[in-house]
């Protein structure tokens, strides 16, 4: 059921669990993220950077494939499609598109960019009734060739575009895109805390949720965040999945290079790690 990220995120935020937003690729990764959602009565957000829009050929496909197969798989959990980093322009395109809710990342304007350009699209969202996410302070690792430092967001900052009636706030609190290096110093707790303390109900949003050790995503949840991405975790465990399968010569045995045969193992692998991530945050049984 596609429904805006609005009410499944102040439920979480009132639970203390969080709703897990895994990034889409193509139709093999939608269905598995749906299957499992469905399998574990789990809302479930579904993620389209602007560059995984573009590779499934725009935004308007990616928005007709969701929805027919949420109507084929009889899908009756709460699911969003939710544009991950949105430009400006790229908002517009995914209200236009049918998207229930966006991301703009205005994290790279002066702060008095960033709260213009959200409060209008806060507005426009909100008529429609999409739900809308912001980001203070950028977010470390690469993301479609955008690079951000990791840097903590300004508590003070994030109050002034919480206060423009966003539906979720990202924050940089040391998180990073991608794998995390060995000298990573884990995530600010102090931050957060602060953030949070300025925030209140807003439920918080958690980028770079690959890799993240389980007591530190445990402890974000307990500081308010309702939200967590994963993305490259996904990708991996389709990439091993795939590799095994090649290596062990099955694409050569019968009718091993179909298609069908030859992404089944990553298909799987990807439920098997949304599996995981949706007990980790707590969000099983809770649609
Ligand atoms: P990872 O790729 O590190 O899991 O991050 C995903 C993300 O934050 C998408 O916005």
């Amino acid at each position: 059921m596609l429904v805006s990220a609005t009410e499944m995120l102040k439920k979480a935020k009132e639970g203390h669990y969080a709703v897990g937003q895994f990034n889409i690729n193509n139709l093999e990764w939608t269905k598995s993220i749906l299957q499992t959602a469905q399998e574990l009565n789990s809302p479930v957000i579904l993620g389209v950077s602007e560059g995984a829009g573009k590779y499934m050929t725009g935004f308007n496909t990616v928005s007709a494939m969701v929805k027919a197969m949420d109507a084929d798989l009889g899908i009756t959990v709460p699911v969003a499609l939710h544009l991950d980093h949105g430009t400006y322009d790229g908002c517009y395109k995914c209200i236009k598109a049918g998207f229930t809710s966006i991301m703009f990342d205005g994290s790279h304007y002066p702060i008095e960019e960033n709260i213009a350009k959200t409060k209008e699209l806060v507005a426009v969202a909100h008529q429609l009734g999409l739900s809308i996410e912001a980001e203070v302070g950028s977010i470390g690792g690469e993301e479609d060739g955008v690079v951000g430092m990791g840097e903590c967001a300004d508590p003070d900052e994030c109050k002034l575009i919480a206060d423009l009636g966003v539906d979720m706030l990202a924050a940089g609190i040391g998180n990073i895109h991608g794998k995390y290096p060995e000298n990573w110093a884990g995530l600010s707790f102090e931050t957060l805390d602060a953030i949070q303390q300025k925030t209140g109900v807003m439920p918080l949003v958690l980028h770079g949720g690959t890799g993240i050790p389980e007591d530190m995503i445990k402890k974000a949840i307990s500081l308010g965040v309702a939200k967590i991405n994963v993305n490259t975790e996904c990708q991996l465990y389709f990439q091993e999945a795939t590799r095994k399968y090649i290596e062990a010569g099955k694409d050569l045995e019968g009718k091993g290079f179909d298609p069908r045969k030859l992404l089944a193992p990553g298909a799987a692998a990807i439920k098997e790690i949304v599996k995981i991530k949706m007990d980790l945050f707590g969000s099983v049984g809770k649609a």
